[in-house]
């Protein structure tokens, strides 16, 4: 465990004006995604996307890191380098996902789901350090329903996130665990925030328990928004209020940063709520993206599959990059007023 090289790459994930792009869909939701923009999901093809978001021009100044899939991390870049060396020559940090994804919880409600991936993960890490990448992500599910989260729920994900994280700190790689709550459903932001505030409790208490220290992790989380079918959807500001009052209760100061996912929010809301919340005085930890679809969506409908177009999808990807860069200083606001002026 080289707590030298952890300390310095879970700082220099969260550094100033610089998120991370979640480029780690696994070859399932990829599926999805393309079919959505009529491109057929092959290997070759899934390789070409990644590459024209990783060469677009400049979008370094806004990238701290990408989370890339097995697949990716074993792929060539355009150049004919390795994917992880090519990212690491750009100044970019290479991170992989290393969950299984998600089963039903023997046992629980229906709905209740929790994250594989423990068995073997210690060779796997290994693996991956030789293959340059420097942190590590795991996506645990909590879906919010009527009888969802139980507590077995909520126990479980945060016991396997903390055995997680402790194999990727002991092989010096910085575990970025991401207990999300998922933002389907009719249920109100005030139970969202109880629900993220029960999550987050026990997963660090389990994180004590399994002795993982913070100073060397980064959290990924969700926001507190209103389930997507509940008709009084939360603004701008209660989104970041209850955001962040939640994560001053349950996360220490101790640990370098915090990132958020973007979860099925639209782009310019995933943008608003973290401006605002980056925009807060006295923050404890920074605060910044860490976004999939919100990052790519405009890039992917554009692109559709064609080399013709690769520069303007890669200008879209640019514009979104940039948007959160700013959003991460809390200076997004002033840059749109700026521009109406
Ligand atoms: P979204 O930003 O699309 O939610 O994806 C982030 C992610 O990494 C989910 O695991």
């Amino acid at each position: 465990m080289d707590k030298v090289l952890l300390s310095k790459t879970a700082a220099a994930m969260v550094a100033k004006g610089k998120g991370i792009l979640a480029a780690d869909e696994s070859s399932g939701t990829c599926e999805k995604r393309f079919k959505s923009v009529g491109v057929e999901c092959t290997e070759e093809n899934r390789r070409a996307y990644r590459n024209l978001l990783f060469s677009t021009a400049g979008v370094e100044q806004f990238l701290s890191g990408v989370i890339l899939f097995d697949e990716t991390a074993r792929q060539k870049a355009n150049d004919g380098a390795p994917i992880p060396e090519y990212l690491a020559g750009k100044g970019i940090i290479p991170g992989i996902k290393v969950d299984k994804g998600t089963v039903q919880l023997p046992l629980a409600a229906a709905g209740e789901l929790v994250t594989e991936g423990l068995d073997g993960l210690a060779k796997r890490l290994e693996e991956y350090f030789k293959m340059g990448c420097r942190f590590a992500k795991w996506r645990a599910v909590i879906t919010i329903g009527e009888n969802t989260p139980s507590h077995a729920g909520i126990y479980a994900n945060a016991h396997v996130l903390a055995r997680y994280a402790a194999a990727c700190q002991a092989a010096s790689i910085v575990p970025m665990i991401e207990p999300e709550v998922l933002l389907d459903g009719n249920h109100t932001a005030e139970r969202s925030e109880e629900v993220h505030e029960a999550t987050l409790r026990a997963t660090y208490a389990a994180l004590a328990a399994y002795n993982v220290p913070v100073e060397h992790l980064i959290l990924k989380t969700s926001m507190v928004v209103s389930g997507k079918d509940n008709p009084r959807q939360a603004g701008v500001d209660e989104v970041a209020e209850r955001t962040v009052r939640v994560l001053k209760r349950t996360v220490p100061a101790a640990q370098p940063g915090i990132v958020f996912l973007s979860g099925g929010q639209s782009d310019e809301a995933a943008t608003a709520h973290l401006n605002a919340m980056a925009a807060m005085k006295n923050l404890p930890w920074p605060l910044t993206f860490s976004y999939s679809r919100a990052l790519q969506n405009p890039a992917l409908k554009t692109w559709k599959g064609q080399a013709g177009n690769v520069a303007a999808a890669q200008k879209a990807f640019h514009h979104r990059a940039h948007m959160n860069g700013l959003a991460c200083q809390g200076k997004w606001k002033q840059e749109l007023e700026r521009q109406a002026a």
